[in-house]
């Protein structure tokens, strides 16, 4: 078997008192999709900052490529990370800099010349369909528009590894799909690994090999989309069919339903069969 992609091995992390990752662990293998599901302020975005080394773990071990990131100097780790794309859940661009400039960015550090460097921004942008934004600048752009140039920024250097925060979110269903399509094409075509943290139940399902489900740090469940489709955890049927879990009177998102503790990967070969 090929060696994974990423490994992370009983990762905490906490920001002072708060514990936000609390022992999580988790393997992507070469070409596999993986959506991360859970409540917002649950540790989606930190586990992917922790996976690409933009934050340090305090315990446990991450490897990507079979190598520590967090071990590495600044020089190596901004050299690593080239071969990484990460779409923000924010767009983070650079509002002085036109969307050739954005999604060129890696391109001009590598200093490639200027016109392969519009061909290739130009056949990224297509690809999110904006072909036609290219010389704008970000306040010209929709907040939809801006997510769009962030996912072709993610993707202009030909990644084996995409990390998506959000890739969706905000966005009407057609772009929605767009963007899924995208996702599935790279896999396809040129065997892509991604994690995509998504809230958006349908994405995962569509795009997923994988759907692990975050709670408090913790990773409660996974499983194929069919299992957790399937799973008759009652946190998990709550999640998944988008009915309101119970928030306390000071507003406070905490539920009160129980979590089971232990992760519980389903077993592989229980539910394949279609329910026809
Ligand atoms: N740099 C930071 N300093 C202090 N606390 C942080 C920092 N980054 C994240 N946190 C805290 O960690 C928790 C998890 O944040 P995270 O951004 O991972 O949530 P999330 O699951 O991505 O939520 P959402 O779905 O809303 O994006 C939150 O309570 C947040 O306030
Ligand atoms: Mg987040």
């Amino acid at each position: 078997m090929k060696d994974p992609v990423i490994v992370v091995d009983q990762v905490e992390k906490r920001f002072g008192e708060q514990r936000v990752l609390n022992g999580v662990s988790l393997t992507v293998a070469a070409g596999e999709t993986v959506a991360v599901l859970g409540r917002s302020g649950t540790g989606k975005s930190v586990l992917l900052k922790t996976i690409i080394a933009l934050m340090d773990p305090d315990r446990g071990a991450v490897r990507v490529f079979g190598q520590d990131l967090h071990a590495l100097g600044e020089h190596a780790r901004l050299k690593a990370r080239a071969g990484i794309g990460y779409v923000f859940q924010g767009a983070a661009l650079f509002d002085s800099l036109n969307v050739l400039e954005n999604v060129g960015f890696p391109l001009y550090q590598l200093r490639l010349p200027e016109d392969e460097i519009r061909r290739q921004v130009l056949d990224r942008l297509e690809m999110v369909g904006l072909g036609d934004a290219i010389d704008k600048v970000p306040s010209e752009l929709s907040g939809g528009m801006q997510k769009r140039v962030g996912l072709a920024r993610a993707i202009i250097g030909e990644p084996r590894l995409i990390l998506y925060d959000e890739p969706t979110t905000g966005l009407d269903p057609l772009t929605t799909d767009v963007i899924n399509q995208i996702i599935l094409r790279l896999r396809r075509k040129l065997g892509v690994t991604s994690v995509v943290v998504t809230h958006d139940i349908r994405s995962a399902f569509t795009i997923a090999d994988r759907i692990i489900m975050l709670d408090q740090g913790r990773i409660v469940i996974q499983g194929t989309p069919e299992q957790i489709e399937r799973s008759d955890n009652r946190w998990v049927q709550q999640f998944v069919h988008g009915r309101t879990l119970d928030v306390d009177s000071s507003g406070s998102s905490r539920q009160r339903i129980v979590v089971p503790g232990p992760v519980r990967a389903l077993p592989p070969d229980t539910d394949r069969h279609s329910p026809s």
